[in-house]
């Protein structure tokens, strides 16, 4: 009998920037849509087992045509659920949360309790501002942050439970670090140094004395200093 062929999901450049941040024993993919990250995970042997996490009908069904696909059923299942409900406390070491909004990844986080895993890799379409001030008032620090280039700069944040501080901050102005990300200004990233130059352009002609505007472009220039004078 021929063998079957498993075939390898192409993950985009987003994706392939989330896949370099996992790394686990067992992982969970939450609001997974065609599981296509999960199943590189467990091809590259990122993590031993992976639990991939559905809420709507039409991505469940994407998942689970994918991972039968796939040939990796003995170390991947696919469940249906909203966030972590369908999974048990202590159940993974780590969870992705990719491609939405960062309100709906903070949602689900707020909603984990007990659940939340040590590890976390989180990329929202959005500004993830608030989930870096989310990291830290529950106890993670800011271990990996990466830009990934598409139809714009994907941010991709990986979270780690640690005790104290984040010191990730420790030195740089705070709301610019929360707003552009710690890591991303002390690695001088070009294509942040791209979008803080561009911010600072738009705002200039917007920031009126007590506009918010003009609160952005003082962050964006303290921002701007710290690119500036790391290069
Ligand atoms: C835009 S897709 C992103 C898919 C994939 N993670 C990616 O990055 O390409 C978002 C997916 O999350 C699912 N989703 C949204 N909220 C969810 C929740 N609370 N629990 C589980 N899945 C959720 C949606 O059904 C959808 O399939």
């Amino acid at each position: 009998m021929a063998a079957v062929r498993a075939v390898w999901p192409v993950l985009d450049a987003r994706l392939e920037a989330v896949l370099a941040l996992i790394r686990a024993e067992v992982h969970a993919d939450i609001g997974s849509d065609h599981a296509h990250l999960p199943i590189r995970v467990v091809q590259e042997g990122r993590a031993e087992r992976c639990v991939v996490v559905e809420v709507n009908p039409g991505p469940l069904g994407h998942a689970r045509a994918s991972v039968a696909r796939s040939g990796l059923g003995e170390r991947m299942e696919v469940r249906e659920g909203n966030g972590f409900d369908p999974l048990g406390a202590g159940e993974v070491d780590s969870a992705s949360l990719t491609g939405m909004g960062a309100a709906t990844i903070l949602g689900v986080l707020e909603r984990a309790g007990e659940k939340l895993p040590a590890a976390l890799v989180l990329q929202p379409n959005d500004s993830p501002l608030p989930l870096r001030m989310w990291a830290r008032g529950h106890g993670y620090h800011l271990t990996a942050e990466r830009l990934a280039a598409g139809y714009w700069a994907y941010p991709v944040l990986r979270l780690e439970r640690r005790p104290g501080l984040d010191p990730a901050y420790a030195g740089l102005p705070l709301e610019a670090a929360l707003r552009y990300g710690p890591l991303l200004l002390r690695g001088r990233s070009p294509l942040l140094l791209d979008q803080v130059r561009r911010d600072v352009a738009r705002l200039i002609p917007l920031a009126a004395p007590g506009r918010p505007a003009e609160r952005e472009l003082a962050t964006a220039r303290s921002a701007l200093q710290v690119l500036e004078a790391a290069s």
